[in-house]
């Protein structure tokens, strides 16, 4: 794993699907993905939708009769990348004028019509709750109209459509169990982009998961924006409306977990993220109680100063949030804790940066994200505050904090030298085809000889040494 990549920005950047078809004769498709993992998991719904309508995929732009980019919004430079990405394409549209080019997406909902009028090349404009819209979007497009759908909803999780899994190693799938978010935290695009937050229907979570277990995945991760607010009284019920009687009987993150967990003990459970606001001891005890959900846990802390929290709107303060760490540690003393960090929110003084130095040295995360602050339109923090903080000061504060992490994640991985970790095989080793890699349940990358082993093997490593990220051992 790209270690600067990692602690930078967590959002994976323009990986294309990559299962070719091979069904002669029909329309192909190229399916690209920027953002985060529900981006990703996205892409896998629209790839089976698609599939479904006779498309047969490809890896090269070049040779594609529709290209289709799933963006993100979050931060500027998530859309710039994008917008560079467009002038690949215009060469296809150069070559294939028949050729057609969709945005979808957290970008293609933020800008909307405002997109098929910046960038004259693209055909279709789709938001994230509307791909079922898809296949009539493109037969619009194709009669030469511009084609848009980002009308967002307040029900749609996709429940019924089983995704095409898209990723590398057939070993690892992602599974989303809710979509939107209504937190509101003041700097942050997402409830624009995605819309209000609601669950999806556990059975279908655990068949998709019964599924891939079958289909030779031993891991799944279980997504949402904040998954402890998860909540499920049939048909979907809002939070806010349920009776004493149905809020007894509805399932929440800590039952489905459970419920996954279940399936098999050779079946990992990780999910993500946690919203120390909203996580309970419940789900922690949970987590202690089955060996197969992996101990580890994002819990993004974004700053260590109250003031500033207050501000971003979080809904808690840095002793709630140490509460909270101190809750993991107690219950499971070995558990991975990694974080989300912002540098330079609007009015953050430097004693207000140094509370999060210290917040970060107090707990000691084994991973951590981190951003300089990037204000994005029509939220909270763009209509309230100013985004003062000079663009040196945001990036000197953001290499604070990145070494200092670099510091910790040494730290941890050094202590794990000399002990010996169950591990989930995941693939060959990018550096080395004679060593395979995967993780222990801290979520921490572990390379070792290959042996006789295989991906979707579980083996036992012992650590006989490391780097800042990456542990290095052999099969005991
Ligand atoms: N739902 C998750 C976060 C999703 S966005 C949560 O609440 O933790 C992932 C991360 O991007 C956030 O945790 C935050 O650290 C960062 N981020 C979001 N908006 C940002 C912005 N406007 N500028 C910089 N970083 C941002
Ligand atoms: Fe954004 Fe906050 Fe929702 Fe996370 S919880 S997606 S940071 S609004
Ligand atoms: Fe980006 Fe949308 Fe995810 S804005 S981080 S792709 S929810």
């Amino acid at each position: 794993m790209d270690f600067e990549n990692k602690i930078i920005d967590e959002s994976r950047q323009g990986e294309a699907l990559i299962k070719d078809g091979n069904n002669e004769g029909s329309k192909k498709l190229f399916l690209e993905s920027y953002g985060c993992q529900m981006n990703f998991a996205d892409s896998e719904i629209v790839a089976s939708i698609l599939i479904d309508k006779g498309y047969t995929t490809t890896q090269n732009y070049e040779e594609a009769d529709i290209i289709f980019v799933n963006t993100c919004a979050i931060r500027e430079n998530a859309e710039s990348r994008v917008r560079q990405r467009l002038q690949d394409y215009k060469k296809v549209k150069q070559k294939n004028p028949d050729a057609l080019v969709g945005v979808l997406g957290c970008m293609a909902e933020r800008l909307k019509s405002q997109f098929l009028e910046e960038e004259k090349l693209v055909d279709i404009v789709v938001g994230p709750d509307a791909y079922r819209d898809l296949p009539n979007l493109i037969e619009t497009a194709e009669s030469g109209q511009k084609a848009i759908n980002v009308i967002l909803s307040k029900e749609e999780t996709y429940a019924d459509i089983s995704p095409m899994r898209l990723d590398k190693n057939g070993v690892s799938a992602f599974i989303s169990i809710m979509r939107g978010c209504d937190n509101m935290c003041s700097f942050c695009v997402v409830p624009f982009t995605r819309g209000r937050e609601r669950s999806r229907n556990p059975e279908s979570i655990v068949k998709e998961a019964k599924e891939a277990f079958d289909a030779g995945y031993r891991e799944v991760t279980l997504l949402g924006q904040n998954v402890d607010s998860y909540v499920w009284a049939g048909g979907g019920l809002k939070k806010e409306i349920l009776t004493e009687e149905q809020k007894a009987n509805a399932v929440n993150f800590a039952h489905l977990l459970e419920m996954v967990a279940k399936i098999h003990p050779d079946l990992r459970v990780r999910f993500s993220t946690s919203h120390p606001k909203d996580m309970t001891d419940e789900v922690l005890h949970t987590m202690a109680k089955y060996e197969n959900i992996c101990k580890y846990i994002h819990l993004p802390v974004q700053s260590g100063n109250s003031e500033v929290l207050e501000r971003m709107n979080r809904g808690y303060s840095r002793e709630w949030y140490l509460d909270r760490i101190k809750a993991i540690r107690t219950i499971m003393p070995d558990c991975g804790i990694s974080t989300d960090v912002i540098t330079g929110f609007c009015g953050e003084t430097e004693e207000q940066h140094q509370d999060t130095v210290s917040l970060m040295k107090e707990v000691k995360y084994d991973f951590a994200y981190m951003f300089m602050y990037s204000e994005r339109p029509k939220t909270l923090a763009e209509r309230k505050f100013k985004d003062d903080i000079p663009e040196d000061v945001k990036k000197r504060r953001l290499q604070e904090v990145v070494s200092l992490q670099m510091e910790h994640s040494a730290y941890h991985t050094n202590k794990a030298v000399g002990k010996t970790f169950r591990v989930l095989v995941e693939g060959v080793s990018k550096k080395n085809k004679e060593e395979l890699f995967g993780r222990n349940s801290q979520n921490t990358v572990i390379v070792f000889p290959a042996g006789n082993h295989k991906k979707g093997d579980y083996v036992n490593v012992k650590v006989n040494r490391c780097t800042a990220t990456t542990l290095i051992g052999e099969v005991v």
